[in-house]
């Protein structure tokens, strides 16, 4: 049997890190055409509380690729938008899909659901956490240096959904990491002790507020919105706040001559980082795009018990 055949993404601690590293080299084989995996007339539900381009497009081109089907359950078009409990709309998706791929507000809510269901619940980005990304940008590094140890991942911004999945993500491949944050928006605690717990002091966890001392020698700088879906009403108040932690090429200069550069996306140029440095030659966003594709791809096959 797969070893993640039937289980949950909620959160990136769901996995050890030998399954973590599993799946990411699932997703290169996938990839360069090694394997081929197929879960045909198996089904998957997308529900979606929050746009998504990426994660909603990725999803069903990789259901699509194993040979299965996918159902868009847009809250709007469903009870779910009406106030369904998820209990409930758990235990009656169970009866018709294979899986199921979330993207909500509450952490709490993805759990509640998979507390009723019987089949795997996939977190597609939740308030705390992005777990399914954090393979694909892993996989991106794994691409660019070959590993992860040895190697620094700095993040600046907000800490929150993708900056906590990148900290466990990152304590998890042994790869260190830094996070720098405006004083008020540091991770939070609880997933930071989650993350030194698996590093277990073999691998860095630092967060701080000193941007420049972050990016210093780092191989990887990572940014995301200042303002995340939810928060729009604070995103004018955020800008100077911010504006220390843009990636651009000053910040660059500081980093290990050989850093790629990664960011979620969507991006606002000119606020968490610059127009130049996106397109420029040290950004990998594109090929980090592509690989959020192949990481739920090899996600989907193992978790239905396809590989
Ligand atoms: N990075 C990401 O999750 O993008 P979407 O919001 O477009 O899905
Ligand atoms: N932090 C962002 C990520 C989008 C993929 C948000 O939650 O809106």
């Amino acid at each position: 049997m797969a070893a993640l055949k039937g289980r949950n993404l909620l959160s990136l601690a769901d996995l050890t890190a030998e399954e973590m590293m599993r799946l990411i080299a699932t997703a290169a084989k996938i990839k360069s055409g090694e394997i081929n995996p197929q879960c045909p007339q198996k089904i998957l539900g997308l529900v979606f509380k929050k746009a998504s381009t990426r994660t909603r497009v990725s999803f069903t081109a990789a259901m699509y690729k194993l040979g299965g089907q996918v159902i868009d359950l847009n809250a709007n078009l469903t009870q779910i938008g009406r106030g369904e409990p998820a209990a409930d709309t758990a235990r009656v998706l169970d009866r018709y899909l294979d899986v199921v791929a979330i993207r909500t507000y509450d952490q709490s809510e993805v759990e509640e659901f998979a507390q009723h269901s019987r089949i795997p619940i996939l977190n597609a980005l939740t308030d705390l956490e992005h777990p399914c990304q954090i393979l694909a940008d892993l996989l991106t590094v794994q691409e660019e240096f070959g590993g992860f140890k040895g190697y620094t991942m700095t993040y600046l911004g907000d800490g929150n959904n993708v900056a906590h999945s990148l900290i466990l993500g990152c304590a998890l491949a042994g790869m260190n990491v830094r996070v720098a944050t405006p004083e008020g928006y540091e991770p939070d605690s609880t997933i930071v002790e989650q993350a030194q717990a698996i590093s277990q002091g073999n691998s860095e966890v630092v967060i701080t507020h000193d941007a420049r001392a972050a990016v210093d020698g780092a191989h990887v700088l990572y940014t995301d919105v200042w303002a995340s879906m939810g928060q729009e009403d604070d995103a004018a108040k955020r800008i100077p706040i911010f504006e220390p932690y843009q990636i651009n090429q000053k910040l660059l200069d500081i980093a290990d001559k050989t850093a790629i550069v990664l960011h979620c996306l969507p991006a606002h140029r000119g606020e968490e980082i610059t127009e130049a440095v996106m397109e420029g030659s040290h950004s990998r966003i594109w090929d980090e795009v592509e690989n959020r594709m192949h990481a739920q791809q090899a996600l989907l096959a193992e978790v239905l018990g396809a590989v």
